[in-house]
């Protein structure tokens, strides 16, 4: 099953008038990829999305995670990425990933935009945790997140109706081991990993 939505078609028009149709064609793929599968990888059994919701496109993320010391532990105060997506012969930067300056109205804070490169027209997803796992001790928990709002200005674009987000195959991430050198002391650590996003299907 391939949903190509009327918004993803005006955001592939914009990117074809910028870079041609090869891309347009490899963002086709990219999105019809992330359909049926998430790139290989088995989600565990906590951190898959609830029935009902679909997978609907799949990105990798490089970026870092963002700690202070608070007297007694390192906390996460944000997460700054860049979205790709992948090819064989290249990766094509499609977006970011950030977290807004103050939790929305349902608490969500940790935000994915796509953009495209043309003028720019963008769509974003904020969303909550509701589950994590550590699968790898070396590096941050996989998570299940549930969308709490949409921003840009193609609501109806590729992350616009987007319902839950996963965090997977993260790499690194973690805050250090040993303890920060005063209040205050930040830290940003490098990470990867891949974030997946589903919408709920057609009724
Ligand atoms: C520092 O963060 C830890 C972990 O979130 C928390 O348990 C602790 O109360 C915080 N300490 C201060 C001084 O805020
Ligand atoms: C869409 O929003 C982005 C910022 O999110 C802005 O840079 C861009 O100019 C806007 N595009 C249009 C067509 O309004």
């Amino acid at each position: 099953m391939l949903l190509i939505s009327w918004a993803l078609v005006i955001d592939l028009k914009v990117a074809k008038a910028r870079t041609g149709a090869a891309v347009l064609q490899k963002k086709v793929r990219y999105l019809a990829e992330g359909v049926d599968s998430v790139g290989g990888v088995s989600v565990p059994a906590q951190l898959v999305a609830p029935k009902g919701h679909s997978l609907h496109a799949v990105v990798r993320a490089e970026g870092h995670q963002h700690y202070v010391f608070n007297g007694t532990a390192w906390v996460l105060q944000n997460a700054v990425a860049e979205l790709y997506a992948d090819y064989p012969e290249e990766s094509l930067r499609v977006g970011r990933h950030f977290f807004l300056s103050e939790p929305d109205a349902q608490g969500g804070q940790p935000t994915w935009e796509l953009t495209s490169s043309a003028t720019p027209l963008t769509s974003a997803v904020t969303g909550k945790s509701l589950a994590s796992l550590t699968v790898d001790s070396n590096s941050i928990a996989w998570v299940l997140l549930k969308a709490t709002s949409h921003s840009g200005n193609i609501t109806e674009g590729t992350l616009g109706r987007v319902s839950y987000i996963q965090r997977l195959q993260t790499q690194h991430g973690l805050p250090p081991s040993t303890k920060g050198r005063r209040t205050g002391h930040a830290h940003h650590t490098k990470y990867l990993c891949i974030y997946a996003f589903y919408i709920q299907d057609p009724v």
